[in-house]
């Protein structure tokens, strides 16, 4: 029986388990996929675990995708150059660290259909995958990216990673073509970011990295102002579905039944 297992803390949120298990089930493979909480001084212990085989695959979410690193023996091209790891598997007895964010998001805007291509993008937060959105972005050639972070530090160190990263003050914001929410603001349904909204007036897209609610104030006023708006369900779906397709080599069906799952 093949173990797989998503990590973070806190980790009761995750809906992982509920898609890799019934991917799992469907394809006939023999296998588990359950969620672990840790702590970061657990991560040396963990990795270790990887490295003796009794773990075949890991997915690592919030706050450990940058602090698993020190425990990996390589990165890929991906993983190196965001600084973030959020799918972990043993390859000739070396622990690699991938990131299928870039692909999660890159694939959920294509579904869209909006075409990103020369369009200047405001990320509002500089958590865990923003980092994952900027490279994205990029390489889907957006003309500007600008950050705005309640702490403003943490906008700054994103620059290392991508040096034309424009940065403004939180709440200073003006107009931009697409603007995502990549705060935790949201996630509790009352949840309401404390910006004035009516400065987007022209923009034209509003995406939201969270998925549950589905639905968002921020997702909500977008819809208000009559702009096209996302959520981050699809992202988390082909974030999913990337790591799949490492560890078992079988491109996993994305169907209703599917979306359903993560309708909790
Ligand atoms: P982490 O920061 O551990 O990676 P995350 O959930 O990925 O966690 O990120 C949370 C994001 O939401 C951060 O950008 C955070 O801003 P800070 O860097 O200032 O903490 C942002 N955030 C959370 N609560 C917020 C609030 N009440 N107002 C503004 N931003 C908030």
């Amino acid at each position: 029986m093949k173990k797989y297992l998503v990590i973070g803390n806190p980790i009761k949120h995750s809906l992982s388990p509920e898609l890799h298990n019934y991917w799992i089930r469907k394809n006939d493979i023999k296998g588990l996929y359950n969620r672990e909480e840790l702590d970061e001084k657990d991560l040396k212990k963990f990795f270790l675990k990887i490295k003796k085989k009794e773990i075949d695959g890991v997915n690592i979410t919030v706050p450990f995708k940058k602090a698993a690193i020190p425990y990996l023996d390589k990165l890929s091209f991906e993983a190196e150059k965001t600084q973030s790891v959020n799918t972990v598997y043993l390859k000739n007895d070396k622990i690699i660290g991938h990131n299928t964010d870039i692909d999660g998001f890159e694939l959920a805007i294509k579904e869209t259909n909006y075409d990103v291509r020369g369009k200047k993008v405001l990320i509002l937060g500089a958590g865990g995958v923003v980092p994952s959105i900027i490279f994205a972005l990029h390489k889907m050639k957006v003309s500007n990216i600008t950050l705005s972070n309640r702490t403003k530090a943490k906008a700054e160190n994103l620059k290392s990673l991508s040096n034309d990263l424009e940065i403004v003050d939180w709440g200073k914001v003006s107009n931009f073509d697409m603007i995502i929410n990549a705060t935790s603001i949201g996630l509790k349904k009352e949840d309401k970011l404390n910006l004035d909204l009516s400065k987007f007036s022209n923009s034209e897209f509003f995406y939201d990295v969270i998925y549950n609610p589905k639905e968002t104030n921020f997702l909500k006023d977008g819809k208000m102002l009559g702009k096209k708006t996302e959520n981050g369900k699809k992202m988390f779906i082909y974030q999913a579905a990337q790591s799949f397709k490492i560890w078992h080599g079988i491109e996993p069906l994305i169907n209703n039944e599917v979306i359903k799952l993560l309708e909790v």
